[in-house]
């Protein structure tokens, strides 16, 4: 399954780094080339004649004990299609989050352009130190891939969170990013809830945190695809962001991004109404018991998408793109998705239910159905986000 596949694994020292020989032969068996750096300390708890012996080639320790005349730190970057980091200490994760490359490994994780799985292992106190915690976190939002470690028996003692995740999450992840199928396209993804003016200090928006969308982002991102993502929510991501407010703002940047684009998924809860004479200066109290706004509609900015994808279609123009809406309902989710199906005319239509409190809106979790424009229904189970991107993008990519 990954012959021709060149895997980069790299060793921090910790106590599970001996785990970490199982994962060589295991991504072995499945033909892939691996290759092993390691930090001087992990050398500590596993050899490099073993780690030579598994993986069937040379392991990179010193970042100046070059045999021939090549930066190993280079060659090893531009060979991998991906960089495992397991498990990776609070030393090194804190290293790489502040951009320092003080031995190979880190060096190479500088230089290292494709995706990144770090599978972080500590004592749970450290685990739990805040700066450890913002490190990480600075990773995950420059599309570093995140595998948390579990809760257990720790090696120090303790028991708690900061065991190594299991060995098949790692594998699983790793084959994953490596055989899917959406490499190389461009997708264009909208997030979050637009804001509608009412005057400089007052909005109008909804509930959406932009969580889903930036998944689906991050997702198409690690698969290796040109990403562009369109949101009202404040990010860093290693990949192109387009910062919008309005519904008007977010067709204005869609358009812009379509003729280029692969897929268009549009994740944004856009206001369907904005208001029709925003004032410029901020409305005073007045002494009546109501206010009245004006709203007027905005435009639809999917069945915009769809219209112009017909037009080129009628045209004949070989460029086609894959259009995705979304659709959140609180009542009648599957006649009112069907229907929204048609009226759109987008190629899939993923629906979710936001009267559950335990997915949708702010949650980290979801459960969706995909429709597509035959008639088909795929039901993905509640799942984190991320999980639920990667099978998204799956299906549309069928
Ligand atoms: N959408 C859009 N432009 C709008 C409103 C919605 O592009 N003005 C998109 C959303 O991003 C989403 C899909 O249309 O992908 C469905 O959004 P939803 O709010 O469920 O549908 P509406 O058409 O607004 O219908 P209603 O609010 O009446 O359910």
């Amino acid at each position: 399954m990954l012959s021709g596949k060149n895997i980069l694994i790299g060793i921090t020292g910790g106590i599970a780094a001996y785990k970490i020989c199982e994962l060589i032969r295991m991504f072995k068996r499945q033909g892939a080339n691996v290759r092993v750096v390691c930090t001087p300390n992990a050398l500590n708890f596993v050899t490099k004649l073993t780690l030579r012996n598994l993986s069937q080639n040379e392991v990179g320790v010193e970042e100046f004990d070059i045999p021939d005349f090549k930066p190993e730190h280079i060659s090893y970057a531009d060979e991998a299609e991906i960089m495992i980091i397991a498990p990776a200490t609070a030393n090194t994760i804190s290293k790489i989050a502040s951009g320092i490359c003080d031995n190979l490994l880190t060096s190479i994780a500088c230089a290292f352009k494709k995706p990144v799985i770090i599978a972080p292992a500590m004592n749970c106190n450290m685990w739990e130190n805040p700066v450890i915690q913002e490190n990480l976190q600075k990773l995950a939002a420059r599309g570093y891939k995140i595998l948390e470690p579990e809760n257990g028996f720790l090696a120090c003692g303790y028991e708690g969170k900061g065991r190594l995740c299991s060995l098949e999450k790692i594998y699983d992840e790793a084959v994953a990013i490596l055989t899917t199928k959406t490499k190389g396209k461009k997708y264009v993804i909208t997030a979050g809830g637009t804001i509608e003016d009412i005057d400089p200090v007052r909005y109008i928006s909804n509930y959406s945190s932009g969580k889903m969308g930036i998944a689906l982002a991050d997702e198409a991102y690690h698969c290796g695809n040109d990403v562009t993502l369109i949101t009202t929510v404040d990010v860093t991501k290693p990949y192109k962001i387009i910062k919008v407010k309005s519904a008007i703002e977010m067709q204005e940047a869609v358009n812009g991004e379509f003729e280029t684009a692969d897929f268009i998924i549009m994740a944004a809860a856009v206001a369907d109404y904005r208001v029709k004479n925003k004032s410029d200066q901020k409305i005073k109290k007045t002494n009546d018991d109501t206010l009245t706004l004006e709203l007027v509609k905005n435009p639809d900015i999917l069945k915009g998408l769809c219209e112009r994808k017909k037009e080129e279609m009628l045209k004949r123009v070989q460029h086609d793109r894959i259009i995705v809406g979304f659709c959140a309902e609180s009542e009648n989710l599957l006649t009112n998705a069907k229907e929204k199906i048609q009226k759109k005319g987008c190629d899939y239509l993923i629906a979710n239910d936001i009267s559950r409190k335990d997915i949708g809106f702010s949650s980290d979790y979801n459960e969706v159905t995909i429709f597509d424009k035959n008639g088909g229904m795929i039901k993905l189970e509640r799942a984190s986000k991320s999980e639920i991107a990667r099978g998204i993008l799956k299906v549309i990519n069928e």
